[in-house]
């Protein structure tokens, strides 16, 4: 299953590099967006080296999926290494506001120059992440309208937009698409299981008994109560995919667990927060 996806990204990458670096030069800032409960998954290693020194805070959004824990974590590990992060709910707005003013705070000399010389113009960021993410979530709650077109079919390459966010910032959307990159197992997994990846592309059944595993192994609690398990849960992930089949009545004329309902409704319910907040790294 990897192996399709490696395949078509070499060339879709190069098409992101070209239009982000083509861009560069127009921002001040850029406001790099990961996916909170797996923030190292999320993050196309490639980004680095195309955004070279230019100035970045990294959205940690998703936040209120995530597992507070680990958010803090990563906040931790992000300022460790003189970066700052971000724990942002695009959904709802919470954080939105911490990110103006750590781009006012890393842009304070630009800034300070422009007053000097009388100059009044705003901070120019573009959003970069890999689909999915909540790029154009992040920007409509900005510009509080529907702005941002929400697109993520594989080869659709968005146009440029600048999105009015205030009277301090400007915000563009990034031009092409960056696609997550994956050589590891691990790392598909991650980005299949929240969504990144589309359930078109890879087996859900498979990435929703891997789901079970890890479910099991870090959040037991979470999942004996939100589905009426006893304790302890099964060993096998397969087996407790299936008790939780069972448990919801998803079953086929003999009496067997349907496999595809009961990995599409525990996808569903991991995605949507319900189970609880929940952290893959
Ligand atoms: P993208 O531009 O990076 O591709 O991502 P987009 O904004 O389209 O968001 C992808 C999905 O993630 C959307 O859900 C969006 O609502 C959701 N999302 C974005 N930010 C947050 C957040 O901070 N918290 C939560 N809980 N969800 C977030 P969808 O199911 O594809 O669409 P819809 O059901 O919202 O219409």
């Amino acid at each position: 299953m990897q192996e399709k996806v490696i395949q078509w990204f070499p060339g879709h990458m190069a098409v992101a590099r070209r239009l982000i670096r083509e861009n560069l030069s127009d921002v001040d800032i850029i406001l790099e967006v990961l996916d909170a409960r797996i923030p190292k998954s999320s993050r196309n290693p490639e980004i680095e080296k195309i955004l070279g020194d230019k100035k970045s805070v990294v959205i940690l959004n998703k936040a209120d999926l995530a597992d507070e824990t680990r958010t803090a974590f990563w906040k931790n590990e992000y300022s460790a290494t003189n970066r700052v992060a971000i724990a942002v709910d695009s959904k709802n707005g919470k954080g939105t506001a911490e990110i103006l003013a750590a781009c006012r705070t890393l842009l304070k000399d630009k800034l300070d120059r422009n007053r000097e010389k009388g100059v009044t113009k705003p901070i120019r960021a573009m959003v970069v992440g890999i689909p999915n993410v909540g790029k154009s979530t992040l920007i409509n709650r900005f510009a509080g309208a529907k702005k941002a077109a929400a697109e993520n079919r594989p080869g659709v390459t968005k146009t440029k937009q600048w999105v009015r966010a205030g009277k301090e910032l400007e915000l563009l959307d990034m031009p092409g698409v960056l696609w997550p990159k994956f050589d590891d197992r691990i790392t598909g997994e991650n980005l299949a299981m929240t969504g990144a990846i589309k359930d078109q592309i890879l087996d859900p059944v498979e990435i929703a008994v891997l789901l079970c595993g890890r479910l099991r192994e870090r959040y037991p609690v979470f999942v004996a109560s939100r589905f009426r398990l006893p304790d302890p849960l099964p060993e096998d992930a397969y087996d407790l995919f299936c008790l939780i089949g069972k448990k919801r009545g998803m079953l086929q004329s003999k009496g067997s667990v349907n496999e595809e309902r009961t990995a599409a409704m525990l996808l569903d319910e991991f995605r949507s927060g319900v189970i609880g907040r929940i952290s893959l790294e």
